[in-house]
């Protein structure tokens, strides 16, 4: 067989690949439960901040809607994402368990820079925050838990 031949059969096979992985139902729910319970917020800046920056993967309130979400394999990182984002933190059922039991960690991740995901800022400019806005989000949900 010629190298190009077997090049194109790799290819075809890559092609054929995509597609069929584009029928598994995974990752296309997209949903968004009702919000049930909230922090009590020390302050509508805070809640806009967390919402900024933390809500697509931590509420019931994902701003679902980029094309990539509807497209495998992209689509079930995100889907994974949110699920064990709202298993840990949950801004939109807090007294149900949205709560983290060591509330530290709320700010604790964002000071360490391991929270919003880097992955997740690569494509979502405007959830970075400047070293002020993570003063002010690290102030901000301090105060509400203490709320
Ligand atoms: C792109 C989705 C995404 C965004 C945005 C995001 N998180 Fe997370 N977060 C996760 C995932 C997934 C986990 C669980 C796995 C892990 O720890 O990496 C998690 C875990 C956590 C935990 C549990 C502690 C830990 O290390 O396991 C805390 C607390 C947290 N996030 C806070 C935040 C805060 C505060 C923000 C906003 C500043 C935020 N996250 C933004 C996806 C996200």
């Amino acid at each position: 067989m010629s190298i190009k031949k077997i090049i194109g059969i790799v290819i075809s096979v890559i092609i054929v690949g995509f597609l069929l992985i584009q029928l598994v139902p995974y990752g296309r729910d997209h949903a968004n439960p009702p919000v049930q319970s909230e922090p009590n917020w020390d302050s509508p800046e805070t809640r806009a901040m967390a919402q900024a920056a933390c809500f697509d993967c931590h509420s019931n309130e994902t701003a679902w809607g980029r094309w990539y979400e509807s497209v495998a394999p992209a689509s079930w990182l995100v889907q994974r994402d949110v699920e064990e984002g709202r298993q840990h933190v949950n801004f939109s059922e807090w007294d149900q368990g949205g709560k983290p039991r060591e509330a530290d960690e709320l700010w604790e991740v964002i000071q360490r820079d391991s929270m919003p995901p880097s992955q997740y800022l690569l494509l979502h400019a405007e959830a970075k925050l400047t070293p002020q806005q993570k003063d002010q989000l690290v102030a901000g949900l301090q105060a509400t838990v203490r709320n």
